[in-house]
């Protein structure tokens, strides 16, 4: 999905918010290069991040119709390519209607100078003076520039944008995007904002990407204004400090944990740091911590901790060669928001990796642990489960999934309603199996039992006519025993 900065990024002067005065000045300096050059050839737009320097910049290109060349001012081949624009003479398009005018765009002026670069500045300075192509340079902190420089340029000054504007430019994207966007929560975004608009709308969409809805309740997620206040101040201890001891203070003196400061120090270290070796060095430092930091959560052995934050505190602190003296605006850990929003997904891939690890029917169900089915089990499962409604019935019977899970796994409402009743089916079915055989089994049952019973009845035959047979002898000797005596008694 677009990055909805990107999305509603104004395209021309009448639609930026706020600022007003600022934008005055550039419309009128952009209305004297319609009909010729203005005295000043470079504008100097300035201010802190996210209030909409880059953003007028481009729309001074819209509104001229000219052609967008963005250099990187850090860059040696700039002055180069500067050099080959500024003197054609295609200003306004009146000598020749078909060439198209260029406006050069020179973003993050201030970071030459703060690498002594002072041979880059002089070839802008000449080439300002020559150019006949509008040329725009931007910079967080033109102060530090020279004078004569600046004297070169019209200098515009953006401020932080207030919260009315942001709230403004908030209700705009929630229309368009159709958006139930709570005021109250509108507000409390403005003022985490802290006058940045970029801020803002990143994190409007963080919460309104989960729930479509932008909701009080939704905002939890932003990080609270106080402990962000706290934390602030130990981040600039540790970034502005060239001592190890200044460092590790910092951070012993919060009781924020150790690992919310590392993703504040990650998350704003490329702020800080210009030189990509001490950004590299940086992180390394910050790498080494985190497996300290694991070992210390996954045991609960905080002897480590001691390891931790001095690789955090000190290796950061000591990986620059000088401080900057620079103002950065320290911005929230984006991968608290992240997690905060992929919370529901976790828990739910959690339950799910439970399901698939208990034995059920007597057989044994995956064998492994959580973090294994949910990294390698669970992708593989959603594959089949798309592209095999059948399967994908079967799987969810075998493991009792439930509607949430299905749908989390095929990520279709439709899809996950699908394979319920497929799997409905095949219980059904299955309950219809076994019904009949238990009928069946029945049925067998009485008819064994139905040729059982002669069998019976012969046995009982049997025993009766042996029965009656020894009765007989026993009444026929009894007669002979009484035939015998009678005869005796006759005198026989
Ligand atoms: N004044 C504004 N009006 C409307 N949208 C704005 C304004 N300022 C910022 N935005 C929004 O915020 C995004 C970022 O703004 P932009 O890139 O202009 O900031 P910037 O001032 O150049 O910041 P940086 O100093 O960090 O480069 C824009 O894409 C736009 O969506
Ligand atoms: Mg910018």
């Amino acid at each position: 999905m677009k990055p909805w900065v990107e999305k509603y990024r104004p395209k021309y002067l009448n639609e930026v918010v706020g600022n007003s005065n600022a934008i005055k000045v550039v419309e009128s300096w952009v209305k004297k290069w319609r009909s010729g050059i203005p005295e000043k050839r470079a504008i100097l737009l300035h201010g802190p991040p996210g209030v909409g320097k880059t953003t007028v910049a481009y729309a001074i290109a819209n509104e001229l119709g000219y052609d967008r060349i963005e250099l990187n001012a850090s860059d040696y081949r700039t002055y180069k390519i500067i050099k080959r624009i500024v003197g054609s003479a295609s200003v306004s398009g009146t000598l020749d209607p078909s060439i198209k005018g260029k406006i050069i765009i020179l973003d993050e002026v201030d970071g030459i100078h703060a690498r002594k670069d002072i041979g880059g500045l002089s070839a802008i300075k000449s080439l300002i003076n020559i150019t006949l192509q509008p040329i725009v340079l931007i910079a967080n902190d033109p102060w530090g520039l020279p004078k004569d420089f600046r004297d070169l340029t019209l200098m515009v000054e953006f401020k932080r944008l207030s919260q009315t504007d942001i709230i403004k430019a908030l209700k705009r994207i929630c229309v368009k995007e159709k958006l139930k966007c709570d005021e109250k929560a509108l507000k409390v975004i403005a003022s985490n904002a802290n006058g940045d608009l970029r801020a803002a709308i990143n994190d409007l969409q963080a919460i309104a990407e989960r729930t479509r809805r932008v909701s009080l309740e939704d905002t939890r997620i932003l990080a609270p204004r106080d402990s962000e206040i706290k934390i602030f101040e130990t981040i600039l201890r540790i970034m502005k400090t060239e001592y190890c001891y200044r460092a590790r203070e910092a951070i012993m003196s919060t009781d924020e944990e150790p690992d919310v400061i590392m993703a504040w120090i990650a998350e704003n270290l490329p702020k800080e740091y210009e030189d990509p070796y001490e950004l590299a060095l940086a992180y390394n430092y910050l790498s080494k911590a985190d497996v300290f930091l694991g070992r210390i959560y996954r045991r609960q052995d905080w002897a480590y901790l001691a390891y931790a934050t001095t690789l955090m505190g000190c290796g950061v602190a000591l990986a620059k060669k000088k401080k900057y003296r620079k103002f950065v605006k320290y911005s929230y850990p984006r991968v608290f928001i992240e997690l905060a929003r992929t919370k529901q997904a976790r828990e739910i891939e959690k339950s799910i990796a439970e399901k698939l690890q208990i034995r059920k029917d007597g057989i044994y169900g995956i064998h492994g642990s959580k973090k294994m089915i949910r990294y390698e089990i669970i992708p593989l499962l959603k594959n089949i489960m798309k592209a095999d409604i059948e399967e994908a019935a079967k799987i969810v019977k075998r493991f009792s999934l439930s509607k949430e899970e299905v749908k989390y796994l095929v990520e279709s409402e439709s899809l996950a309603e699908k394979i319920l009743s497929e799997s409905k089916k095949i219980k059904l079915k299955k309950e219809e199996e076994a019904k009949t055989l238990a009928i069946a089994e029945a049925k067998e049952a009485k008819k064994a039992e139905a040729t059982e019973i002669p069998e019976m009845q012969k046995e009982e035959i049997k025993e009766t006519k042996k029965e009656k047979e020894v009765k007989r002898k026993k009444k026929k000797r009894k007669k002979a025993k009484e035939d015998k005596g009678q005869q005796t008694l006759l005198g026989f």
